[in-house]
């Protein structure tokens, strides 16, 4: 009987070395050390042992069980490392490989200059207003004192959409928009996209944006005009920046300005940007017309206002260097990343 307990003891670890998963081992235990197993048989078979023999056979069997046991459980410790460590080595991590690069997302370039803007004109008390850039011809001519067969119109290729609707060519309608449903004072920008049907080249765009400002209360003089503007040009470019304005001609103003800034990069000497001119024009501007207030029923005699109109692309152009205006709207990555 010693001699079968043996065989099975050998037996059992000679399938346990070749045990890869750890179903075989519980196949092989119970192969074995079941219920109907054969270890189990042949402790069961003790009880026909003389009696001297039965406590030395019985504590051998008792070992080798016990040892059995032991071996089954370390061999499944083993297996089980084996699977822990084939499945780390799967998941390693080879750092020495090159990264995937993220592409990080940005704000257009006309964005962040239109937010650059806004930030300003809010920091001194403008609010933003926003309206339509389908628009009736009578906000964006007529209310602005360009009735039709003015000769305004013709600097202005309009897209029609209709007798009566176009699509703005200005943001200047937005003047009209914000008198008729608020009572002065008036402090307000009104930025935005505008159309005009030129052919695109460097400096011309079918769309391109302009930022409007209005400003309506009592005794709002020329005074307000140049210090407001003034103001935003040195928090757009530095304390150091010098404006100049220049009489011009608008229909919705009078008088009527436009705005120069010391170019940014010569600081007025004339270099390559200002194009020896030592000055940028920046915006147009100019006292509201008393018939653009009567317009939006606002009595002249008790009010007066300023108005201004920028043009953004240009702004975010010198701003950054960039010498053709097509760049902004072909949104090309490799010239949008660089912002
Ligand atoms: N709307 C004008 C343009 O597109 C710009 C402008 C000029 C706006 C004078 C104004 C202004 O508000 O007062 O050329």
């Amino acid at each position: 009987m010693k001699k079968e307990l043996e065989q099975i003891r050998m037996s059992v670890e000679a399938a346990l070395k070749d045990a890869e998963k750890i179903e075989t081992l519980e196949n092989i235990r119970i192969k074995y050390m079941g219920k109907k197993g054969e270890l189990t048989a042949v402790l069961k078979g003790m009880g026909k042992l003389p009696a001297e023999e039965r406590p030395q056979i019985g504590a051998f069997a008792n070992e080798i069980r016990k040892r059995l046991e032991t071996e089954i459980e370390e061999r499944k410790a083993a297996i089980a490392a084996a699977i822990e460590e084939k499945r780390l080595e799967a998941e390693t991590i080879d750092v020495t490989m090159p990264g995937k690069r993220n592409h990080e997302g940005k704000l257009h370039p006309l964005t962040q200059v239109m937010n650059e803007l806004k930030e300003i004109f809010m920091g001194m008390g403008f609010s933003v207003a926003d309206g339509p850039e389908v628009e009736y011809d009578y906000y964006n001519f007529e209310a602005l004192n360009i009735p039709k067969n003015h000769p305004a119109r013709d600097t202005q290729d309009t897209f029609y959409i209709a007798d009566n609707i176009v699509l703005r060519t200005q943001t200047s309608g937005m003047q009209v928009r914000v008198m008729e449903k608020t009572k002065p004072p008036i402090r307000v920008i009104a930025p935005g996209k505008v159309y005009r049907s030129d052919t695109q080249d460097a400096t011309h765009s079918p769309v391109f944006h302009q930022i409007e400002g209005l400003v309506v209360d009592k005794n709002i003089t020329m005074a307000d005009l140049k210090g407001t503007l003034e103001m935003f040009v040195k928090k757009l470019y530095g304390e150091k920046t010098r404006v100049r304005f220049r009489p011009h001609h608008f229909p919705f103003t009078e008088p009527s300005a436009e705005m120069d800034y010391s170019c940014f990069n010569c600081g007025g000497k004339g270099c390559s940007v200002c194009k020896g001119e030592g000055w940028i024009e920046i915006l147009g501007c100019g006292m509201v017309h008393p018939k653009v207030l009567a317009n939006c029923g606002i009595d002249p005699e008790e009010y007066t206002g300023f108005a201004f109109g920028i043009g953004l692309e240009r702004i975010a152009m010198g701003k950054y260097s960039i010498n053709d205006l097509r760049l902004f709207f072909e949104n090309d990555m490799r010239f949008l990343e660089q912002f």
